[in-house]
């Protein structure tokens, strides 16, 4: 079999695991474990925080507001509609009444997170405020902070951006920002590959917003 075929059976496999988890506590009250949806052979893969409430009810990340705009994003600045990426939370069953996910939660989910990244392998991740972002690249700091970098991740990049709630919530610069994260994450997609993973060559990882090439 292809690899890249037994990596997408494998996806399926895990999906099938997982949907039966009862590692930490959201279990007991999701209606749906929300695994991921999109392209397992995709380039690009978006990770968000937890299922809300549409979510959970529907069993796919990002389908209320939040998602509506991360849609509207993905397709003006990248050109892309879900389809062409994959997308998965940090936490795949719902936070009660949408609270922060827990620090164990995280842990408790965080192999099955892993094992996407290992089966999908993509060559640019966005990270979707700061839960996933501070998680994957192992920090503290703030949103604020680690926006309008690309990071070298896995054996490719990594793009943190604010969480499409947060730009519901703040408005039109909040957006402006993403816009551009999006637009960064769309040059390094475009970009040779860091390593091998995906390609070959080398990209240098811009340190600013105005500095990326
Ligand atoms: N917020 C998230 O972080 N993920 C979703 O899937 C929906 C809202």
């Amino acid at each position: 079999m292809d690899p890249d075929d037994t990596a997408v059976a494998l996806l399926h496999q895990l999906a099938g695991q997982v949907a039966g988890c009862t590692r930490c506590r959201l279990a007991a009250g999701r209606t749906n474990v929300v695994f991921g949806t999109g392209d397992p052979k995709a380039n690009l893969m978006f990770i968000g925080e937890g299922p809300g409430e549409q979510e959970d009810l529907q069993g796919l990340p990002f389908v209320g507001r939040s998602g509506q705009l991360l849609d509207r994003l993905m397709l003006e600045e990248i050109g892309i509609t879900r389809s062409h990426c994959y997308i998965a939370n940090m936490t795949k069953c719902r936070p009660p009444g949408n609270r922060d996910p827990m620090p164990d939660e995280i842990s408790a989910c965080r192999p099955y997170l892993e094992s996407q990244l290992d089966l999908i392998a993509p060559k640019v991740v966005v990270t979707l405020g700061r839960f996933a972002s501070q998680a994957l690249l192992d920090s503290t700091e703030g949103i604020t902070r680690l926006r309008g970098r690309v990071y070298p991740y896995r054996s490719g990049y990594l793009v943190p951006t604010f969480h499409p709630s947060a730009a519901l919530r703040g408005g039109g610069t909040v957006v402006a920002q993403m816009r551009s994260d999006f637009v960064r994450a769309k040059e390094v997609l475009l970009s040779p590959a860091r390593t091998t993973a995906k390609g070959a060559g080398q990209h240098r990882v811009s340190g600013a917003d105005s500095s990326h090439a």
